[in-house]
């Protein structure tokens, strides 16, 4: 693997990201970028791969030929097969596996990189490919993203690293999507109540005055922190906004996830652990979650 040089640069899969990340390396520098994909190569997309510097390939052995640096971007779905059939041939190569896969599926296509000589590491797009192209910002994890981010930011990459463990970067957008996917249906399902009661721009400006006073840590500790202790009371409060919904002819299926998990938490004894009083810090918080749950049955047991 050489990263020190202008690398030979492989990219597995040209569609909505390959095609531009392909293309953006080879402008930036790249030694050359072998491209790869499964299906035949059609006469459109040699208008995306006009550059002088991009190979296309016809199998998957020619595209890693002397690649010291393989990005993988097929679909989540055949991430680990299209692992499996590269390392074979991927040699000392660092292999950055892009795809939106679950944290266990990049540990396991980070087995079978290392048993074939490759270095995994495990990649999560953060913004649209389309967009930004090779420059998009990406967030990436194992024992060779330092070196890797380094070594390609001289190249326009932003590889931010986020620790030595393949698995990290997948878990970490994982985890924002509890938040970001829970607060888009959140807000679908509050703008739509809101638009059958004639209050759509009253409703939006009310909570932007509780969202806007605080910075995120805060607001965030204090929501979460909160129903620790005040559980039944809101769960309470949400039965009144599940059947007002449900008389309101409005899908009502995030209230009532959300009444059903303050019912689940009045089952714990943080009122008792917090003594009354909402946790003022995120370790006092992380304390209480860790000494309850941890050592209770898991929901649904
Ligand atoms: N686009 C983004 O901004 C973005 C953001 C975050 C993550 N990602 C991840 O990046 C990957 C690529 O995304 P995309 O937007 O480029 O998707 P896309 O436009 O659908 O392209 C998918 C590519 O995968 C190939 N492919 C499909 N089935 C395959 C299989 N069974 N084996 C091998 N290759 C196969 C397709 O090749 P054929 O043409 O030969 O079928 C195509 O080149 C995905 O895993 C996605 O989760 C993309």
């Amino acid at each position: 693997m050489n990263l020190e040089n202008p690398p030979t640069v492989c990219v597995l899969g040209f569609g909505m990201a390959g095609r531009p990340i392909a293309r953006g390396l080879a402008g930036a520098g790249a030694a050359k970028v072998h491209v790869w994909k499964r299906a035949p190569w059609r006469p459109e997309h040699l208008d995306a791969s006009a550059h002088p510097a991009i190979l296309m390939t016809q199998s998957m052995e020619e595209a890693l030929d002397g690649s010291d640096f393989v990005l993988s971007l097929v679909t989540p779905e055949s991430a680990l097969d299209t692992a499996r059939s590269a390392s074979s041939f991927v040699q000392d190569a660092v292999y950055l596996d892009l795809n939106t896969t679950t944290p266990d599926t990049k540990k396991e296509i980070g087995r079978v990189i290392e048993a074939g000589g490759g270095q995994p590491v495990d990649g999560a797009i953060c913004d649209p490919a389309e967009v930004y192209g090779h420059e998009v910002v990406t967030l990436i994890s194992g024992p060779e993203a330092r070196r890797l981010s380094e070594s390609m930011a001289r190249y326009g990459m932003q590889l931010q690293v986020l620790s030595e463990r393949v698995g990290d970067a997948s878990a970490l957008k994982v985890v924002r999507s509890v938040f970001t996917k829970g607060l888009m249906m959140t807000f679908l399902e509050a703008i739509e109540a809101a638009r059958r009661c004639g209050l759509v721009e009253e409703m939006l400006e009310s909570i932007a005055g509780t969202v806007e006073g605080l910075p995120l840590r805060d607001l965030a500790l204090s929501l979460a922190g909160t129903s620790l202790i005040v559980a039944e009371r809101r769960a309470q409060e949400m039965e009144d906004v599940v059947s007002t919904l449900e008389s309101l002819g409005v899908d009502s299926r995030i209230s009532a996830a959300s009444l059903e998990k303050f019912r689940w938490l009045q089952g714990f004894d943080f009122h008792e652990e917090l003594g009354g009083v909402p946790p003022e810090s995120v370790e006092a918080m992380l304390h209480a979650l860790e000494k309850i749950f941890d050592s209770s049955p898991k929901p649904g047991t």
